[in-house]
C-alpha cells in the first residue's frame, strides 16, 4: 500500500470507530468475529445477500426475523422453501430467496462451515463477487476489495475517476483494492459503505463533515458529477393492440401465458406484442372492432402504445371457455389486472359510456 492509501484508510478506520451505524449483523469497530464462533459467517452472509438492492432500513426487521427463525445456518438449510419464501415475501427480487435457500444447503452438506477465502466462497449458489469478497473480508478479515453502488461512487469520486461507468468499473475496483488494509479490511469495507450512505451520498453530499475531505480529488470539480453514468439509452417504443369484449355486463379476461412480459397474471386478451417487437394486430374473434383509443405504459426496457379495441359483434361462442372468463365488469377492480390492463379497462368503461350517452 503506498504511503497516501494508508493515509486514506486510516483516516477512515479512525471516523468509523466513532461514526460507526450499530447493526445487527455487525461486529464492533476494531474486534473482527471470534473465530471459533460458527454463526457469525451466516449472520453476516444472510445480510449480505438480503442487502443486495434493498436499503438497511428495510432489511433489518427482516434479519431480525429469520435469525429468530433459524438461528443457524443448518436451520434455514432443514427449512421448508415455501416457508422462507413467505418470510422473504416483500423483501423483492426473489431469485435471492431462492439461492439463499441453495446456498445455506450448499453449506449444511459442508458440516455447516462457510468455506473462508473469496476464491471459495465464489463457489456457492448465489455469490456473486461481492457478496463472496464482503462475506471474506467481514466474516474472515481476507483483505478482499468489497465495491457496491456506495463504494464505487465514494472511490470514483475520491479519485475523480471520469471514464463513464460502466467501463470504469475496473478502474474503480483497483482503487478499491490499493486502499484496502491488511488490517480491519472488514470494517474499512462497512466503513467506505457509512460514508456513502450518511456522507458521500447521491444528492448533496456533506463534505465538510468527511474525514476524507482533504484526499479527495472530486470534491474541488464538483462531487456530484462522479461516477460519471453512461449517456441513457433512449427506450424503443412497442405497438401491441388489447380487446374488449362484452356480453351482459361481463368482460372476458384471460390468464397470460406463465413465461414473458405479466407472466401469469390475468389480463384482457391482446395482440402478440413484446420487449422484442410490435404485435400483429391479431384479434380473438373475427368480426367488427372499432378503435377505443391509446393507452401508454413504461416498461423498465421498452414503452408501450397499446391500442385499445372494442368490440361490438356478438360470435362469443367462438371464444373458448378454457381460454378466459367472463367477468362482471362492476367488478372489474378485484380482477388484479396488472397497471397497464387496468388502465386499458378504465380507458375501455369511460368510452362505452361516452358512447352510450353521446
Ligand atoms: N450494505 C451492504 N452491506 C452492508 C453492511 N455490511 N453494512 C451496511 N450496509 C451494507
Amino acid at each position: 500500500m503506498d504511503a497516501s492509501a494508508k493515509t486514506v484508510s486510516a483516516a477512515l478506520l479512525a471516523w468509523y470507530d466513532t461514526s460507526h451505524r450499530s447493526l445487527p449483523w455487525r461486529s464492533p469497530p476494531g474486534q473482527p468475529p471470534p473465530a471459533n464462533d460458527d454463526n457469525w459467517p451466516y449472520r453476516v452472509w444472510l445480510s449480505e445477500v438480503m442487502l443486495q438492492q434493498t436499503t438497511v432500513a428495510a432489511v433489518i426487521p427482516y434479519f431480525e426475523r429469520f435469525t429468530q427463525r433459524w438461528p443457524t445456518v443448518l436451520a434455514l438449510a432443514g427449512a421448508e422453501d415455501a416457508d422462507v419464501m413467505a418470510a422473504w415475501a416483500g423483501l423483492g427480487y426473489y431469485a435471492r430467496a431462492r439461492n439463499l435457500i441453495a446456498c445455506a444447503r450448499a453449506v449444511a452438506a459442508r458440516g455447516g462451515q462457510f468455506p473462508q477465502t473469496e476464491t471459495d466462497l465464489r463457489l456457492l449458489p448465489g455469490l456473486g463477487a461481492y457478496t463472496a469478497a464482503a462475506v471474506a473480508a467481514i466474516a474472515f478479515g481476507e483483505r478482499a476489495a468489497v465495491v457496491d453502488a456506495n463504494v464505487e461512487r465514494v472511490v470514483a469520486r475520491l479519485r475523480a475517476i471520469d471514464t463513464p461507468l460502466p467501463a470504469s468499473r475496473a478502474a474503480i475496483w483497483a482503487a478499491v483494492d490499493q486502499l484496502t488494509p491488511a488490517d480491519r479490511p472488514g470494517d474499512f469495507a462497512q466503513a467506505m459503505m457509512d460514508l456513502g450512505a450518511g456522507i458521500c451520498s447521491v444528492r448533496q453530499p456533506r463534505c465538510a463533515l468527511c474525514p476524507l475531505q482533504t484526499h479527495c480529488h472530486g470534491r474541488a470539480a464538483g462531487p456530484e458529477r462522479f461516477p460519471v453514468k453512461p449517456p441513457k439509452a433512449t427506450k424503443p417504443v412497442r405497438r401491441g393492440q388489447t380487446f374488449w369484449i362484452v356480453r351482459d355486463g361481463a368482460v372476458w379476461l384471460v390468464r397470460r401465458e406463465a413465461k414473458g412480459m405479466l407472466g401469469g397474471m390475468r389480463a384482457l386478451p391482446s395482440d402478440s406484442w413484446s420487449a422484442r417487437g410490435d404485435g400483429q394486430g391479431d384479434p380473438p374473434l373475427a368480426g367488427n372492432w372499432q378503435s377505443g383509443g391509446v393507452v401508454r405504459h413504461s416498461f423498465t426496457h421498452f414503452d408501450l402504445e397499446l391500442q385499445l379495441m372494442l368490440y361490438s359483434g356478438g360470435d362469443w361462442a367462438r371464444l373458448e371457455p378454457h381460454q378466459g372468463e367472463w367477468w362482471p365488469m362492476d367488478r372489474i377492480e378485484e380482477a388484479g389486472l396488472p397497471t397497464l390492463f387496468a388502465k386499458a379497462a378504465r380507458l375501455a368503461v369511460v368510452t362505452e359510456i361516452q358512447g352510450e350517452t353521446g
